[in-house]
């Protein structure tokens, strides 16, 4: 049987994607009506985390053990990995203890190579290049607030990153248009685009944010340092003309919300006065990883949907 991955968006179909997000919905709706439900009893979840992290980390454990699943906590420096094991082996070994393998890690080589020798389902909980279990709880956020979200325009401004090109693969296989302004220097992976024009995605790319924000249903910034980000010089500096204030958020749609995968740092690449203002979704969409996580679980290890 082929392997349920949950590598990027890229690499599933739309209908599987749209079918995690149902279920991810339905379970949270049962979830807040006090349903409590077991499908994963007996599994098991390894999460490796090359990384820091707060949100992909709890919200992976608790979203486990509310399906009635458990989870074990792997850092380099508690296992092999870190000394040298080869990720293949390692792949091999923990195949045979856990259902499921998640990894945040900054080569994506590394998740594909873990991919490739797991003989159970991988997960990509964020790598250089990309970010899908985020985009995921953020398209769950923005049809929360704003109804389907094919056919519409969503701003991204700032880095050029995992998280944008998460978001590029996002617009192709939902079907709304991406807006995107960056620094030349830090302009999305080109291989990302080209794969976004062959599939006629509606995706811009410009340096000036204030075209990119015009009638935008909703707008989109990351940190402008990524966690093991290595182009740092003159960066914040190139930067300085893509952070959201209220002025940038008044040219988008009076009903546009702002997200933001969070870490956040305020007055840096968004001021207080939005992400804590009225139009910012950010808190939803921080409890979305939760859901969202769910929904990636139980169609990884093949719970009934519902
Ligand atoms: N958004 C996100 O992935 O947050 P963490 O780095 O805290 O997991
Ligand atoms: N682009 C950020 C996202 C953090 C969730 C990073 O990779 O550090």
């Amino acid at each position: 049987m082929t392997l349920r991955h949950f590598l990027d968006l890229d690499v599933l179909s739309p209908t599987v994607l749209r079918g995690i997000l149902d279920d991810a919905t339905a379970r949270k709706r049962r979830m807040k009506l006090g349903q409590h439900e077991a499908p994963l009893a007996g599994k098991a979840l390894a999460l490796i985390f090359e990384k820091p992290s707060t949100r992909t980390r709890v919200s992976f454990e608790v979203g486990m053990r509310q399906l009635g699943g458990h989870t074990v906590m792997l850092s380099p420096v508690d296992m092999h990995l870190g000394r040298g094991e080869s990720i293949a082996d390692t792949a091999r070994v923990l195949s045979r203890y856990v259902d499921a393998i998640m990894i945040r890690t900054q080569d994506h080589a590394k998740l594909l190579d873990l991919a490739a020798h797991a003989t159970v389902p991988v997960i990509n909980g964020l790598t250089d290049r990309t970010h899908p279990c985020q985009l995921l709880a953020d398209v769950m956020t923005f049809e929360e607030h704003r109804g389907p979200i094919r056919g519409k325009r969503v701003a991204w401004a700032g880095d050029g990153n995992n998280m944008a090109a998460s978001w590029i693969h996002a617009a192709v296989q939902f079907g709304f248009e991406l807006q995107i302004a960056c620094a030349d220097a830090y302009r999305p992976s080109q291989a990302i685009l080209d794969w976004a024009a062959e599939r006629q995605g509606r995706i811009v790319v410009g340096d000036d944010v204030r075209a990119a924000v015009r009638d935008a249903d909703c707008v989109v910034t990351d940190t402008w340092v990524s966690m093991s980000d290595t182009r740092t010089d003159g960066k914040r500096e190139l930067l300085e003309p893509y952070r959201i204030d209220a002025g940038i958020m008044a040219l988008a749609r009076p009903d546009a919300i702002f997200m933001h995968c969070l870490p956040a740092y305020r007055e840096q690449e968004v001021t207080s006065e939005v992400i804590d203002g009225p139009r910012s979704a950010v808190w939803d969409e921080a409890e979305n990883r939760l859901h969202a996580q769910k929904g990636i679980l139980a169609w990884c290890l093949g719970a009934p949907t519902t």
